[in-house]
């Protein structure tokens, strides 16, 4: 590695490192506490596609978020649904089962490529059957492209998710599909995105016990 590669890695490690202490400092914790349920987390795919990457963009996801204490997770693929082509008065059963699942959930991590500038219409399509079972909750994002990493796909989510009066946190994960995998960066970006995720779905899961959302 050339030496400005081996500082900049030092500074970004060091950096990293200060950010825990100041955490550590303030009291804050990264999961919920020992006694509280776990955080049931809904992990979607959004791409569908014959061949997607999606898949294994999850199963790496997925593996490492199992390892963190206090989360159980409900993987939803979109590629397990038929959503009729047209929006229905009526949805048929197994959309209701999408969006009884939705409704269980107390945290979202949406997994998104990035289509055209945008993340995938199959996306979008899931996302508008649901309503009331979107709101009050946070939203992390697992994205990734070729050439990008699908940051345009997260900055138009987050207008959407928005509406659906959904809390989107800061930090995500982010591949380009046309680079080697960094699994230390991506790793890093995971831990900061589930700890925000995991604090406001505790705190939002008090606050909806304390107050119905009311929107
Ligand atoms: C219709 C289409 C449009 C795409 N547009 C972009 C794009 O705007 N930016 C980008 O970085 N990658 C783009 N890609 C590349 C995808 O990010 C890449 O193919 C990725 O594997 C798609 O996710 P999936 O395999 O899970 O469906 C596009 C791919 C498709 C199929």
């Amino acid at each position: 590695m050339a030496t400005a590669e081996v500082r900049a890695a030092a500074a970004r490690a060091s950096a990293a490192q200060s950010a825990e202490v100041r955490s550590t400092e303030r009291g804050c914790v990264q999961s919920g506490a020992e006694d509280e349920l776990p955080l049931r987390v809904a992990v979607i795919i959004g791409s569908t596609r014959e061949g997607r990457e999606g898949a294994g963009v999850a199963a790496w996801f997925t593996a490492l978020a199992r390892k963190r204490h206090g989360l159980a997770l409900d993987v939803v693929d979109l590629a397990d649904f038929h959503f009729p082509e047209r929006l229905l008065a009526q949805p048929p059963p197994g959309i209701a089962e999408f969006t009884e699942r939705l409704g269980a959930a107390e945290a979202f991590i949406v997994i998104t490529p990035e289509y055209n500038r945008s993340f995938p219409a199959s996306l979008k399509q899931a996302i508008d059957y649901g309503y009331d079972e979107w709101h009050a909750k946070p939203v992390g994002f697992v994205s990734y492209g070729s050439n990008s990493v699908g940051m345009h796909a997260v900055e138009q989510l987050r207008w959407v998710f928005t509406e659906l009066h959904t809390v989107t946190v800061r930090d995500s994960v982010s591949f380009d599909l046309l680079r080697a995998h960094d699994p230390d960066g991506t790793g890093r970006s995971a831990t900061a995105m589930l700890g925000q995720l995991a604090w406001w779905g505790h705190a939002l899961r008090d606050a909806r016990a304390a107050r119905p959302y009311c929107a």
